[in-house]
């Protein structure tokens, strides 16, 4: 298991800030010319997003080193209200110069293979897919899209099309091969909903009996975790 770290904010304004600061140091600190980074979806996500695109974060973050991906699109186009794509590049990319931005073709039926074929060829380099995953987690455990009941979690592919029981079902998602590829791998997590959820992943990871797509993130670097006292609440 990996030494997993735990940093735990007063609320969720409060969690938004830190895991900003957390992300520039985190993307200043790797050793390579250009990190990619892959977004997540979701509301707490897009909290860190919007506190990226201001002062003093966004004076800090070397956004010309970054290649942003995505961790999971929705099978939408991308100016529909349900996209990840869209979120982050009104909540951020509009308001910044990223080096290069890679969504996910969710409009597209073959937009799994393509994607998959993109992060093939960035490895190239000898590097991982990706250098940084932000994930959030959904109160059943899943996190990107990677649902509990989704079939093949061990596949060895770096990118699948899922089944979401929330709409839109049509999902596209890094795998846990990708995910767990990573040097750094950060996730988000607020409120008191989350709070059951986040205690038995831990529980889960600690005991050995990993079975939720989210208890089954252990990059090959670091995980950390990053809450507000709701979600963080039952955890001993
Ligand atoms: C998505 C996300 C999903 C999200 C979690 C948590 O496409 O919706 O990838 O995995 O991160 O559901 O979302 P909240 O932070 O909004 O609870």
């Amino acid at each position: 298991m990996t030494n997993a770290e735990r940093i735990v904010c007063s609320d969720t304004g409060a969690l938004a800030e830190r895991a900003a600061g957390w992300l520039v140091a985190t993307v200043a600190e790797m050793a390579v010319p250009v990190v990619r980074l892959a977004l997540s979806g979701g509301s707490t996500p897009e909290a860190l997003y919007r506190r990226l695109a201001e002062a003093p974060h966004r004076d800090r973050m070397p956004w010309d080193r970054l290649a942003v991906y995505w961790g999971d699109e929705r099978g939408v186009a991308p100016d529909d209200a349900a996209s990840n794509y869209r979120m982050a590049t009104e909540a951020l990319l509009d308001h910044v110069a990223v080096g290069a931005v890679h969504r996910i073709e969710g409009e597209r039926t073959d937009a799994a293979a393509r994607y998959e074929a993109l992060l093939r060829e960035a490895t190239a380099d000898g590097g991982p897919p990706l250098h940084v995953v932000l994930l959030g987690m959904g109160a059943d455990g899943h996190t990107a899209s990677l649902f509990p009941d989704t079939p093949d979690l061990d596949t060895e592919a770096f990118v699948v099309e899922t089944v979401s029981p929330a709409p839109p079902a049509r999902r596209i998602s890094l795998t846990l091969n990708a995910i767990n590829a990573a040097s750094v791998v950060g996730v988000v997590v607020s409120g008191a909903s989350k709070s059951e959820r986040l205690a038995a992943v831990w529980a889960e990871r600690r005991e050995g009996r990993a079975t939720s797509p989210m208890s089954r993130v252990e990059p090959a670097g670091r995980l950390v975790w990053l809450m507000d006292e709701e979600a963080a609440a039952k955890l001993s």
